[in-house]
């Protein structure tokens, strides 16, 4: 069964309502409705909205990351609009829109290892105009399903700095379980920070 019809049969397991288009040299893109939003595989076309939240001083204050300038940011989302969506071993992004306004306001991914620990590591970012309403939410229950339902996999991670309250609030509303903290484990812009690390097993799944 190709990868489309196995996602459409997902979704109609799971009720999500789901539209395929086919781009001309490109995998067949599949939009994903949720309740409010529309999910899909991110385009060169998302630049300056996925600038205003992956360089926004509040995004990146938390995080190990610098600055992505232009360019770089250019190549980066031509990259992630190649991936195919059963690609793993790379960070594999999906955009989040609003269904009401279209536009990208945020994201969430995550890093799929390759053979036999069917483990995945997510994440979540989102533009700060938008945040306090549950997209975040909504965007990450989504990538659970998928995760562990077209995935398959076994087990999923995440971990943020102690003091990154906004993931963590989200990682416990989503169920996920705290399995420990690491001392200074994360260096962010130059200051060492404990990190929260956070993981559900699929059995622990329950939508
Ligand atoms: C992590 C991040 C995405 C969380 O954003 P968020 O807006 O708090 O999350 P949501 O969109 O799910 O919104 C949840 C909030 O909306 C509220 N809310 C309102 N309506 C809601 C609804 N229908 N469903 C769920 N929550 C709702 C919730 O109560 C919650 O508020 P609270 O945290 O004060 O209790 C955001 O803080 C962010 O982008 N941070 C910067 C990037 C980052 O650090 N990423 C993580 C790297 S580890």
């Amino acid at each position: 069964m190709r990868l489309s019809e196995k996602l459409r049969a997902w979704a109609r397991r799971k009720s999500l309502r789901m539209k395929t288009f086919q781009k001309s040299n490109q995998e067949t893109m599949t939009l994903v409705y949720t309740d409010r939003l529309v999910i899909r595989r991110p385009r060169q076309e998302d630049l300056q909205a996925f600038l205003a939240y992956r360089n926004a001083h509040e995004n990146m204050r938390l995080q190990p990351i610098e600055r992505m300038p232009h360019a770089e940011a250019l190549k980066f989302l031509a990259k992630q609009a190649e991936l195919t969506s059963d690609a793993d071993n790379c960070w594999l992004m999906f955009a989040i829109e609003l269904r009401e306004s279209g536009g990208m306001i945020g994201e969430v991914g995550m890093y799929i290892e390759s053979g036999s620990k069917r483990t995945g590591d997510i994440g979540w970012s989102l533009n700060r105009a938008f945040s306090g309403q549950g997209y975040a939410t909504e965007a990450a229950k989504w990538l659970i399903e998928y995760a562990f339902g077209e995935r398959r996999l076994h087990r999923l991670t995440s971990n943020a700095s102690t003091q990154n309250t906004g993931s963590i609030r989200l990682m416990e509303r989503l169920g996920m379980r705290r399995e420990g903290t690491t001392r200074e484990s994360m260096l962010v812009h130059g200051v060492w920070h404990d990190e929260h690390r956070y993981a559900m097993l699929s059995t622990e799944w329950h939508g």
